[in-house]
């Protein structure tokens, strides 16, 4: 397709778009190919499928070594590891997350009857903040869930702090967060636990998977109890439990995406290093920072868009970006306090929490990883570039 001219060869206008297919947020990263169908046929072989594997022991065992801590266990998927982390913990009557964060950290409560307390967000990092956690506090407040958005590690030592003073529990969603560091040390190490997502649009990916890290050894025991019915042997179970296991394939297509984790990175990394050179001088349009002096695993090009931007609101540059084949995604819009049930139900329905809503309207993402190239990038970034510096005269044609 050729380059926007005028404001009619948008797409969004009637013209043509600039991508013939549409280009995903979390397109999956697969890895090495070889090496995993090497084990899923030596799955089939051996036909153990599932039920803690020679696969799924060997992908426990690698990112315990990898990320410094005795026990991972692995899990179907992270919600499930963190629903079964809750319950292993303890944990009842309120919790404090950031309502920033995808609603399956609120949802991993609320499906244990435990309420979650939306705590607002530090603007500049995107996570909860820590100087708004102790205001939230009741004498129902059993616990604290930080959250690594966008691997990008949240407030640790102050969260750890305040766990520690007022007697509750803190656990860490670390969905996005594999492969990243927090003061030189590996996301997967802090709190009472870590829960890691392998879905396929994360950065290390096993089809769907999850993990909890932990070095508590009772914890780890109680989860790994809880994951497999309760069963602590061949057919004794002691313990309510549910089914929380990883099938050996996912184990497999994990272990192959561990083995390809440097060359992911690297893509990952070049191409936030383009986004942030194309876009660079964009009015309006900032990309959220990397600390690059952390191990990162660069798996999110997140934008915001302020005020200072032509275009009247990131709404309209989603629309011209989805024409255009371009499947930017609002994450997290609204804020988990503003979908249901928590926007109906929870005990601080109705309270703003600015920041979070700030961002909500401004944020949005922009697809990155192994599926798309140089070129692609250049030309995503050309359509911002062009729709900005147009962004009076769209914004007119969208009133
Ligand atoms: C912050 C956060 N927590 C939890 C989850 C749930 O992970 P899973 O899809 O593995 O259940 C996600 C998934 O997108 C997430 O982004």
């Amino acid at each position: 397709m050729a380059e926007k001219r005028v404001v009619n060869d948008l797409a969004v206008l009637g013209g043509s778009p600039v991508f013939p297919e549409m280009l995903h947020v979390g397109r999956p990263n697969i890895g090495n190919r070889e090496r995993f169908l090497e084990r899923v046929n030596d799955i089939l072989d051996r036909r153990w499928l599932t039920n803690n594997g020679r696969y799924v022991r060997e992908f426990e065992s690698r990112i315990a070594a990898q990320v410094g801590v005795r026990h991972c266990i692995a899990v179907c998927n992270a919600t499930i590891a963190l629903e079964i982390t809750v319950r292993a913990l303890g944990l009842s009557g309120e919790v404090i997350v950031p309502s920033f964060t995808f609603v399956a950290t609120a949802h991993a409560l609320q499906w244990q009857q435990i309420t979650p307390v939306f705590c607002d967000i530090d603007p500049a990092t995107h996570n909860i903040d820590p100087g708004k956690v102790e205001e939230l506090i009741t004498p129902k407040t059993t616990g604290i869930v930080g959250v690594h958005t966008w691997g990008r590690p949240c407030a640790v030592g102050e969260l750890a702090r305040i766990a520690e003073r007022r007697n509750l529990r803190l656990l860490f969603d670390a969905a996005h967060a594999f492969g990243c560091t927090h003061q030189g040390r590996r996301i997967g190490v802090f709190g009472s636990a870590e829960v890691f997502s392998f879905h396929a649009t994360k950065f290390l990916n096993a089809f769907e998977g999850g993990a909890v890290l932990t070095d508590d050894d009772d914890l780890a025991a109680r989860i790994r109890l809880m994951k497999n019915f309760g069963f602590a042997g061949y057919d004794n179970v002691i313990y309510i439990g549910t089914n929380g296991k990883m099938s050996e394939v996912s184990a497999a297509m994990g272990l192959s995406a561990l083995e390809s984790m440097e060359d992911i990175v690297a893509v990952n990394r070049r191409n936030y290093g383009r986004y942030r050179a194309e876009l660079s001088g964009i009015p309006g349009i900032t990309l959220a920072a990397y600390d690059e002096s952390e191990r990162c695993n660069y798996q999110y090009i997140v934008l915001e868009v302020d005020e200072s931007c032509p275009l009247p609101d990131r709404d309209l540059l989603v629309r011209v970006l989805h024409a255009e084949n371009v499947f930017a995604r609002r994450y997290f819009h609204p804020g988990c306090h503003r979908m249901e049930p928590y926007r109906s139900c929870s005990p601080r329905a109705g309270v703003p929490l600015p920041n979070t809503e700030r961002l909500t309207r401004r944020v949005l993402s922009l697809p990155t990883g192994t599926a798309i190239g140089e070129e692609e990038i250049r030309r995503i970034c050309g359509i911002i570039r062009f729709a900005v510096d147009h962004g009076a005269e769209i914004g007119g044609r969208f009133p």
